[in-house]
C-alpha cells in the first residue's frame, strides 16, 4: 500500500502563519508597505487626534454657520469671530471696459504687479506681470518701509513696460482683514500670515499706498479699488461663469467670500440697486478664535500658535493653510522622534529648528504612489537627516497625509456650509492658492467631503481660478473706471 506523507504543522508554524495572515490584512487595510509595521499602532495612536471623524466635521460646519450668522448680524458682529465684512464690489464687467489696467497683489510671501488690456478685440489679455520678493525684513518693518518698497517696485514695473507716462487705473488686492468704507477705502483691522508692519492697523491702505507713490515722480496711477484676494478670485471667475458665488483661497492663508442677499446683510450701508446682492468677505481664518474649535485642536496646533506673532488669532487658518501645515508636520515628527517612534538611529538636528519643513514638502512627499518613497528619501536627505530607514520614510509620509487630510476636510466643512447657505441648485466655487494648486490630493479630498456635507439635491463645482486675485483686481478697477466714465458722460 502506498503511503501518503501528511505534513503535520508544528505549533510555532501555525502561530507564525496566523501572524503573517494577520499582518497581511493590516497591511492590506492600511495600504502601507509591510516593512513599516514596527510600532505602527503606537504611532497611529499618538497621531489619532489629527484624524477628524464625520461627526467632528459636521460639528465644525454647524458652528461655522452659527458664527457666520453672528457676523452678519449688526448687534452681534462685535463679538463675532467671522466678521463677514461687506465689500463694495457689486458690478461685474459687461464687456464695455476698455484700456490698460494695473493690479497690485499683496498678501503672501511675494507681491505681484500685473498689467492687463481690455477691449473689444481682446476680451481680457494679460500682457505683463512681475513677481517681487517681499523679504521678512520688510514684512516686519513699518508701514512706511512696506509701501515705499511697493511704490519702488511699481515704478520699476511701469518703466520696464513703458507705461510710465500714462495714468493707469489700478486695482489693489490687499489680502488682510479690512473694514471697507467704500471701494477705495479699506482700513486694516489686524495683520495676519506673519506680517507685523507698524503704523498700518487702523489706517486706510489705499491712502498709504497713494502717499508712498506721491513721494516719487516716476509713477502715475489712480487707485480705483481695494479688494481682498477672495473677492478678486470670485470676480475673475464670475466674469466667465455667472453661477460662481464663492471665492476661496487656500494659500499662505485661507479665506472665502460669497454672494449674499443684501436683506441678510445687516452691516451693508452701501446703496441698494437692482442686484440686491453683495459680496461678503467672511475672513473665516479667524474661526475658532473664541474657543469654538478647541474640541479638535491638538497640542501641536497650540504649540505652533504660541510661536506666531498673532498668537490666539486665526486658529482655523492655522490648521489649514500653507503658512502652517509644514510646521505642524515638523512638530509631529519631532514629537514622534522624542517618543522613539521614528528616526531611532538618525540624527535630526535640523528638524528641531522652526520652519525647516516647508508646506511644499507635503505636496512633494504625497505626490508619488504609496509604495514609492523616493521623493521622501531625497527630502529627508536634504533636511540633513542621517541614517533613516524606509520605515521612517513611510512614517513621514503618513504624518503628511494626516495633516493634509485634516486641512482639506476643515476647508470642506467651510465650503459646504456656504453652499448650503447660498442654497442654489448649482454653485460654482472659484478657488486659488498655492496649496490648492500644488497639493496632489487636496482638491479631491475636499470635493469628496463637500459632497457628503451638502444638502441632497444641491450640486457644486470647484473651478480653478489661476491668478484670480491679480486679474480680479484689474477687472474690478476696469469696472469702476467704466462706471466713472459713464457717470461723467451722464452729467
Ligand atoms: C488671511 C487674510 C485674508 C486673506 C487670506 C488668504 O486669512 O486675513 O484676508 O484672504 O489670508 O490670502
Amino acid at each position: 500500500m502506498e503511503s501518503t506523507n501528511y505534513y503535520i504543522p508544528s505549533v510555532s508554524a501555525v502561530l507564525s502563519s496566523i501572524t503573517c495572515l494577520f499582518l497581511f490584512f493590516i497591511v492590506k487595510k492600511r495600504r502601507i508597505p509591510p516593512f513599516v509595521l514596527s510600532r505602527w499602532n503606537e504611532l497611529e495612536e499618538k497621531c489619532s487626534n489629527l484624524i477628524l471623524s464625520n461627526k467632528d466635521i459636521k460639528r465644525v460646519s454647524t458652528i461655522l454657520l452659527k458664527e457666520i450668522e453672528i457676523g452678519l448680524c449688526k448687534e452681534t458682529n462685535k463679538i463675532a469671530d467671522i466678521k463677514c465684512y461687506p465689500t463694495y464690489v457689486r458690478n461685474l464687467p459687461n464687456g464695455k471696459e476698455k484700456g490698460k489696467f494695473l493690479a497690485l497683489d499683496l498678501g503672501g510671501t511675494n507681491f505681484r504687479v500685473l498689467l492687463i488690456q481690455l477691449g473689444e478685440a481682446t476680451p481680457e489679455k494679460e500682457f505683463a506681470s512681475r513677481e517681487f520678493p517681499l523679504p521678512d525684513l520688510i514684512r516686519n518693518s513699518s508701514g512706511e518701509v512696506l509701501f515705499d518698497h511697493i511704490a519702488e517696485c511699481l515704478a520699476l514695473f511701469v518703466k520696464e513696460f513703458k507705461v510710465d507716462k500714462e495714468i493707469l487705473p489700478l486695482g489693489f488686492t490687499f489680502s488682510f482683514p479690512c473694514r471697507q468704507e467704500g471701494l477705495t477705502k479699506a482700513k486694516l483691522v489686524q495683520w495676519t500670515k506673519g506680517f507685523t508692519c507698524s503704523g498700518v492697523v487702523g489706517h486706510d491702505v489705499a491712502d498709504l499706498l497713494q502717499k508712498a507713490i506721491h513721494k516719487r515722480d516716476d509713477v502715475n496711477i489712480k487707485i480705483m479699488a481695494v479688494l481682498n484676494d477672495t473677492t478678486g478670485t470670485l470676480m475673475s471667475s464670475a466674469y466667465k461663469q455667472p453661477d460662481c458665488k464663492i471665492g476661496l483661497i487656500i494659500g499662505t492663508g485661507t479665506n472665502a467670500c460669497y454672494v449674499e442677499k443684501v436683506e441678510n446683510m445687516e452691516l451693508w450701508d452701501g446703496e441698494s440697486d437692482n442686484s440686491n446682492q453683495c459680496i461678503v468677505n467672511t475672513e473665516w481664518g479667524a474661526f475658532g478664535d473664541s474657543g469654538s474649535l478647541e474640541f479638535i485642536r491638538t497640542n501641536f496646533d497650540r504649540a505652533l500658535d504660541s510661536t506666531t506673532p498673532n498668537c490666539g488669532k486665526q486658529l482655523y487658518e492655522k490648521m489649514i493653510s500653507g503658512k502652517y501645515l509644514g510646521e505642524i508636520v515638523r512638530r509631529v515628527l519631532v514629537y514622534l522622534a522624542k517618543e522613539g517612534l521614528i528616526f531611532n538611529n538618525s540624527s535630526y538636528v535640523r528638524l528641531l529648528e522652526a520652519d525647516t519643513f516647508k508646506t511644499k514638502l507635503l505636496s512633494e512627499i504625497e505626490e508619488k504612489p504609496e509604495n514609492d518613497l523616493s521623493d521622501c528619501k531625497r527630502i529627508l536627505e536634504e533636511l540633513g537627516i542621517t541614517n533613516f530607514s524606509q520605515e521612517d520614510c513611510a512614517k513621514v509620509r503618513y504624518v503628511c497625509q494626516l495633516v493634509s487630510k485634516r486641512a482639506a476636510f476643515m476647508v470642506a466643512a467651510g465650503v459646504a456650509t456656504l453652499i448650503n447657505k447660498i442654497n442654489e441648485k448649482h454653485t460654482v466655487v472659484a478657488v486659488d492658492g498655492t496649496l490648492y494648486r500644488k497639493h496632489p490630493h487636496f482638491r479631491h479630498l475636499m470635493a469628496q467631503k463637500i459632497k457628503q456635507l451638502i444638502r441632497p439635491g444641491l450640486t457644486f463645482e470647484l473651478m480653478l481660478s489661476e491668478d484670480g486675485s491679480g486679474r480680479g483686481a484689474a477687472l474690478v478697477a476696469a469696472v469702476a473706471d467704466r462706471m466713472d466714465r459713464e457717470e461723467t458722460n451722464r452729467n
